[in-house]
């Protein structure tokens, strides 16, 4: 089973999202736990489909406008949401800290995180990428217990891929996926899922599969388009 999460960030229009929903509801998925992240004012439109939220509040409940929280994400039975998504920590300053403020309260509602890490191509280049990805792995789930790391999801999505085309080769994925599981073996004793994202679509897919350690991937460009969706769920 594994594990396809399209990721809309800031797109569709309400009657484009009817359409979607349609559509998605006739997808034949063999095998493939397929979740959506709309826009979050649609999230009602998704009851009978798996469906996660994109971002959540580091704070708990009360006067923090334009936020979501994880208790309010709960009452509507919502299961699972990304955090610490590299445009977030790019564009609205999210630090390690406040990504694991957002996992506690997560966690605390028994929502699954889907934890984004990633190194830059800056970093790439400085051979820094274990060294990025240890220090967002320690400090987003720091005080996460080891039975609540049981429901924390890792996608490792390398931000000079977002978007741009660009995706490592298989090698290279398996690699630093083998180094996250690696270290949360040590550290916890515990092995959890490490999914891929970064300018997938239907024409690399059937490559990404030469991947031997993922659980699945995160979608986002292609995502808005059920047509290339239904094509790479027929790859995988
Ligand atoms: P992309 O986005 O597929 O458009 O590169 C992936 C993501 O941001 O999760």
């Amino acid at each position: 089973m594994k594990y396809v999460i399209l990721n809309h960030k800031m797109n569709l229009t309400y009657e484009e999202i009817i359409d979607y929903v349609d559509k998605l509801k006739e997808l034949k998925l063999t095998n493939i736990n397929l979740i959506t992240c709309p826009s979050s004012i649609y999230l009602s439109m998704f009851k009978d489909l798996n469906v996660a939220c994109q971002n959540v509040s580091s704070f708990e409940k009360g006067s923090y406008t334009g936020e979501l929280a994880a208790y309010q994400l709960k009452s509507l039975g919502i299961k699972y949401s990304l955090v610490g998504h590299s445009e977030r920590r790019q564009y609205f300053n999210e630090d390690n800290l406040i990504v694991n403020k957002k996992i506690i309260n997560l966690l605390k509602n028994d929502i699954k995180p889907i934890l984004c890490i990633g190194e830059t191509l800056e970093a790439k280049k400085l051979k820094k990428t274990g060294a990025v990805l240890i220090k967002q792995l320690r400090q987003a789930l720091k005080d996460v217990s080891v039975d609540d790391l049981k429901k924390v999801i890792i996608a490792y999505e390398p931000v000079w891929s977002i978007g741009t085309g660009v995706i490592p080769s298989p090698n290279e994925i398996d690699e630093v996926v083998d180094y996250i599981k690696d270290t949360i073996y040590r550290t916890y004793n515990l092995e959890i899922p490490v999914l891929y994202g970064g300018s997938i679509n239907d024409e690399n897919i059937s490559l990404l599969e030469k991947c031997k350690n993922i659980e699945g991937y995160l979608i986002g460009g292609a995502s808005l388009d059920i047509n290339k969706i239904t094509n790479i769920i027929n790859q995988i």
